[in-house]
């Protein structure tokens, strides 16, 4: 099926959709998205989602295109000409083109590139890997240092997952100065006894949506949450561990660097709240 995208105010024919090559997006990385997730044809945390747009544009003194409800509308409109029942929209928003190539800001009136569309994911809540858990090997973060913005520089993330999978594993996670910022896509945690650890906020790592919702029913659910950082070390000694972002929710990991870690399956607190997130998130869908 010939997928229905948005740009610029358009409904398109993927194939007919298109935006210049003077766009700041494709020559500079100039530009920010975000990864919502659908489930049963509803949008998941779509306001948390709005509003750290709204966040890394003004920190790029970009402004919102259109406001939060006409975002939705357009979500909504995608969800629906592409009857997705279960899978994600993507969203960028680039500073434009003022038709050449200029390392200065093009004039504050340029209008933004807006584009979004869908990507069907049959099956995503149910997603095999989370029975199995997935295994990570750990790389040096590589990055810039304001990873707090969601840009679209996604060479480094991009790189990373391929040394993941050169090494036979499922994905990386990043370290710095010794300690764990986060997944290549995604936060990450470890878990010992009832307590989950998990790196703080700050420029280091994205705030992920996700994350700010597990947290919430981990504490809820009277788990421990230890924001601060972590190393490969203590994370390869944990009880568990698990990621966590839109596309994969909550995901359990089991094997870290080559090291096993419990009996190599999914540990409790993880599928938990896996459980927990899924059941919860989907009540307020929209
Ligand atoms: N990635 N950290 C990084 C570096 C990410 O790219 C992502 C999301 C997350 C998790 O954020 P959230 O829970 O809001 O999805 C953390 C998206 C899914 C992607 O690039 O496809």
């Amino acid at each position: 099926m010939t997928r229905t995208v948005y740009v610029n105010g358009s409904y398109l024919p993927e194939t007919e959709a298109t935006v210049s090559i003077f766009d700041r997006g494709f020559l500079f990385a100039d530009g920010v998205y975000e990864v919502t997730s659908v489930l049963g044809g509803k949008l998941i945390d779509f306001d948390g989602h709005a509003k750290r747009l709204e966040r890394s544009l003004s920190e790029l003194e970009m402004a919102m295109p259109m406001d939060s409800d006409a975002l939705l509308e357009v979500h909504r409109e995608l969800v629906r000409l592409n009857e997705i029942d279960e899978g994600l929209i993507y969203l960028q928003i680039t500073r434009g083109s003022d038709g050449d190539r200029d390392f200065v800001y093009p004039a504050a009136d340029t209008p933004p590139t807006i584009v979004l569309f869908t990507q069907a994911k049959p099956g995503l809540a149910q997603a095999p890997a989370a029975q199995k858990g997935i295994k990570v090997v750990s790389i040096e973060d590589q990055r810039w240092g304001r990873r707090d913005i969601k840009t679209v520089q996604l060479l480094y993330p991009s790189m990373g997952k391929m040394m993941a999978k050169a090494a036979g594993a499922d994905d990386a996670w990043m370290i710095e100065d010794g300690t764990v910022t986060e997944g290549t896509s995604n936060n990450a945690y470890i878990v010992k006894g009832n307590t989950i650890i998990t790196r703080q906020l700050s420029n280091d790592i994205l705030h992920g949506i996700t994350r700010a919702a597990v947290l919430r029913f981990a504490r809820e659910a009277q788990m421990t949450v230890e924001e601060r950082p972590f190393t490969i070390e203590e994370a390869q000694d944990a009880d568990e561990a698990f990621i966590t972002s839109a596309s994969t929710f909550v995901m359990p990991v089991v094997e870290i660097d080559g090291k096993v870690l419990g009996a190599g399956a999914p540990g409790g607190v993880s599928s938990r709240l896996r459980e927990i997130y899924l059941e919860e998130s989907l009540k307020s869908a929209i």
